[in-house]
């Protein structure tokens, strides 16, 4: 079900450590502005661990593929570099995806 961006900006903090998501600057992780809608593992000038970039061949950054990944991301992409156990709270996903959504235009 659709998420709630407001919620999801104070979920957004434990991501914003390492992640920009309204600038285009890359942090510790790849900058998350328009990341809905681009492949896996293509930010310009970040370095993704291969298993990303393997990762994201073919694939698109979609709610359904977010859904997954940020429940379980060392799980869902086995040797990432991403330090995040993930969100336990299915409503945390659901609502850090519709603030994302709004970073990311169409
Ligand atoms: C990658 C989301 C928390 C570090 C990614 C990607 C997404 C994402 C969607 C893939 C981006 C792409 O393909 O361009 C999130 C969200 C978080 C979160 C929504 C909070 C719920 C964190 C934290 C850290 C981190 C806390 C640092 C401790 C990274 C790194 C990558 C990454 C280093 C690149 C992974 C690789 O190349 O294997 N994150 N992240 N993330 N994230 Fe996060």
């Amino acid at each position: 079900q659709e998420g709630d961006a407001a919620a999801g900006a104070t979920v957004f903090k434990k991501c914003a450590v390492c992640h920009n998501i309204d600038s285009d600057k890359q942090k510790v992780g790849p900058s998350l502005q328009g990341v809905i809608g681009r492949q896996p593992g293509t930010a310009a000038g970040f370095k993704y661990s291969k298993a990303m970039t393997d990762f994201g061949a073919g694939k698109v950054w979609d709610e359904a593929l977010l859904t997954t990944y940020l429940a379980d991301p060392r799980g869902v992409v086995k040797g990432t570099k991403m330090a995040f156990p993930g969100l336990k709270d299915p409503k945390d996903v659901a609502n850090v995806i519709a603030y994302v959504k709004t970073f990311s235009p169409a």
